[in-house]
């Protein structure tokens, strides 16, 4: 027997960053951090359980995954698995809109959209605190991606803080390169942990910068949100630089002064960056368009992407591919 479903889930970007694990393993974030679901960029993922397969197999954006791909898509579909009662194996077929692995928070999306996805196909029928728990196990940010508009992580538990609309806010993705980043995440902050002699005072700074963006944000306090943001993403990579650990590049740096400029005469302007070389920008939706025109003019901006705050992941084709002897044919998509 074959059972299809298809979700897609969008990439969010922390506005209150984590960076750090807490000890003790099952992948808890040392640190509250709190994100925007972006509309308009997607993972499309599609899982199909089937009796006949012998082993898991995963296709990344159109070829077959790297082993370390598929092994860690595998964790998530065996925890899938054990709480279906399920012994088959999947066909996993994803593709991002969007460049894989650059500090896009592609694997933020990619385990949103598989859990949800799996999850679904394994005829399970979980409340989204799950699914997000499922997703979180293999990417900590994947669990925000579950839900949409502005969402906190806390420890194990993904919540939605306030909806897509609460502040006008834009986000302009600059994009610098294509090429995957040479660090992954969890590289980074294992060893920013590890090495770093500012890890103490970013684990004392997050969770106050939290805080206080979180009440910003439910102030409606849009410039408010975005300083503490900046605060945030500033903070958490000096903790890693002083490890050694450099995710910025020079086309970064240009990009954050002309955030900073454009701050100067008088735009609602900040600067954002994750695991990777590119700047986020967040601005005041109705300063959106100049500050695009600026961004876009940095030496070393491929592109900038404009995106606004959208819904969390989703169940997009209950049945596809299923076989007419599956009684999940019959469902219609949801
Ligand atoms: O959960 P991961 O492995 O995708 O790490 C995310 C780390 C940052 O993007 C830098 C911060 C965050 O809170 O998303």
């Amino acid at each position: 027997m074959k059972r299809t479903a298809v979700a897609l889930a969008h990439p969010n970007i922390a506005l209150s960053k984590y960076w750090g694990k807490r000890a003790g393993g099952g992948n808890v974030p040392a640190v509250p951090s709190l994100s925007v679901t972006l509309a308009g960029l997607a993972t499309t993922t599609s899982v199909t359980f089937d009796d006949a397969l012998a082993a898991d197999t995963l296709r990344l954006n159109g070829a077959p995954a790297a082993e370390g791909a598929l092994a860690r898509a595998t964790e998530l579909l065996d925890r899938v698995r054990e709480a279906a009662g399920l012994r088959a194996r999947a066909h996993v077929v994803s593709t991002n809109d969007f460049p894989t692995a650059s500090g896009l928070a592609s694997s933020a999306s990619g385990f949103a959209a598989l859990a949800v996805a799996a999850a679904r196909a394994a005829g399970l029928d979980l409340p989204a605190e799950r699914v997000a728990d499922l997703a979180r196990q293999s990417s900590a940010s994947a669990a925000r991606s579950v839900f949409g508009g502005f969402v906190e992580l806390d420890g194990e538990v993904a919540r939605p803080v306030a909806p897509p609309g609460r502040i006008p806010l834009e986000v302009l993705v600059c994009v610098t390169t294509e090429a995957p980043k040479a660090v992954s995440s969890r590289d980074g902050m294992a060893v920013t942990a590890a090495e770093s002699p500012y890890y103490a005072g970013w684990l004392e700074t997050a969770p106050r910068l939290h805080a206080e963006l979180r009440a910003a944000l439910l102030a409606g306090d849009l410039e408010a949100t975005c300083a503490l943001a900046e605060r945030s993403a500033l903070a958490m990579h000096a903790s890693a630089f002083a490890a050694g650990v450099v995710y910025v590049s020079g086309a970064t740096l240009d990009a954050l002064a002309a955030v900073r400029s454009l701050r100067s005469e008088g735009v609602s302007a900040y600067a954002t960056m994750d695991a990777g070389p590119h700047l986020k920008c967040l601005v005041h939706a109705r300063d959106a368009a100049r500050a695009t025109e600026r961004l876009a003019r940095v030496p070393g901006v491929l592109r900038v992407i404009r995106a606004v705050a959208g819904e969390g992941a989703r169940v997009v084709d209950a049945a596809a591919g299923a076989r007419s002897d599956d009684p999940a044919a019959e469902e219609p998509p949801r």
